[in-house]
């Protein structure tokens, strides 16, 4: 953490220093974005082309520096770091979301979703936005949503119902969504931060994790959790956040050519991430995966309880609702 302590004292300085002279003569302001994923990851390269097309649309005068692979951390301290006015812009995934708003928690909760376009419809359109849109009294804004597949279990051993899983420690992006998700399969929740993940099942700590098939690969978990279960249980998307006094402090040109560029990128993401999943598939073989098909009823069933949980709380039982009905 010392390396990043460095960088951030360094950028503390430099955004008071980039907007004392108020908003309307032109700045030059570079964002600095951290977030956890790979320079493989889609997400990675549709944030490229993002930082890209703003410095070209600004002629120089707003740039993005992005700090991939965790170098400032998950999306915990990310989000902490932009809280401390210390950093600009950040990954998180809705499950890292939900602490800030609970309304993000219904992306956890299993088989929701019919199918992709279903999804999407969600995502991109009204209920995805009055979700997004809470965000600002946290003291960020969503600039995008990137889709991210279906999660499934990976583990150390063959799993093809939920008595597989009985027993079982299984890293989970912990929220209480995803713990009794766990639970309720006869497993027990690890709060284990991505980063973390590789060693811990290498050395035993747990027995298995869950992930969509782009970012099993890229971390190599293959190499330590051969097998894949495609069991599907959730559809969690990932965002780009941005400081809301980060956003405050640019001008109105600057703020539209960031939207739109964000925008633009959340096409780039959704057309690289199918080709991705098949690409990652066919390469997570090779490395040795063994990919399983299994009946996903039992699973669904065993999963039942959450949705009597959502339904405790209206805000979430509506919205439950509402998604539902957007594929009737
Ligand atoms: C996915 C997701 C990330 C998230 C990660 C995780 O890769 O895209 O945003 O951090 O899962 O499980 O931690």
């Amino acid at each position: 953490m010392k390396f990043n302590k460095l960088i951030l004292s360094g950028l503390c300085l430099t955004l008071p220093m980039l907007f004392a002279s108020g908003n309307a003569l032109a700045q030059r302001v570079t964002l600095k974005l951290a977030h956890n994923l790979d320079q493989s990851h889609v997400v990675h390269k549709a944030l490229e082309q993002m930082a890209k097309e703003v410095q070209e649309k600004s002629g120089g005068e707003l740039k993005i520096r992005i700090y991939p692979s965790g170098q400032m951390g998950g999306p915990r301290e990310t989000i902490e770091l932009i809280q401390n006015d210390a950093l600009d812009m950040t990954k998180a995934s809705a499950s890292e979301m939900e602490a800030f708003v609970k309304e993000f928690s219904v992306f956890s909760c299993p088989y929701l979703f019919d199918n992709e376009d279903h999804f999407k419809k969600v995502l991109f359109g009204p209920i995805g936005k009055e979700i997004t849109d809470k965000t600002t009294k946290s003291g960020f804004n969503v600039l995008a949503s990137y889709v991210a597949g279906t999660r499934s279990f990976y583990a150390k051993k063959e799993i093809h119902s939920p008595a597989d899983m009985k027993g079982l420690k299984i890293r989970v992006v912990s929220t209480p969504t995803t713990n009794k998700l766990i639970e309720l399969l006869g497993g027990a929740p690890a709060p284990i931060p991505f980063g973390e993940v590789y060693t811990a099942l290498q050395q035993g700590v747990i027995d298995g994790a869950e992930n969509n098939i782009p970012s099993y690969n890229q971390t190599r978990h293959v190499e330590v959790a051969k097998y894949y279960i495609e069991d599907q249980h959730t559809s969690v998307p990932d965002y780009l956040i941005i400081s809301a006094k980060t956003w405050n402090k640019l001008d109105d040109k600057q703020k539209a050519i960031l939207t739109e560029a964000a925008h633009n990128s959340e096409t780039y993401q959704q057309k690289l991430w199918d080709e991705e999943v098949a690409r990652s598939t066919e390469e997570a073989k090779k490395a040795g995966a063994k990919f399983i098909t299994v009946d996903k009823a039992p699973f669904r069933e065993a999963l039942k309880p959450l949705y009597d949980d959502f339904n405790k709380d209206p805000a979430l039982a509506e919205i439950i609702k509402q998604i539902q009905a957007v594929n009737k």
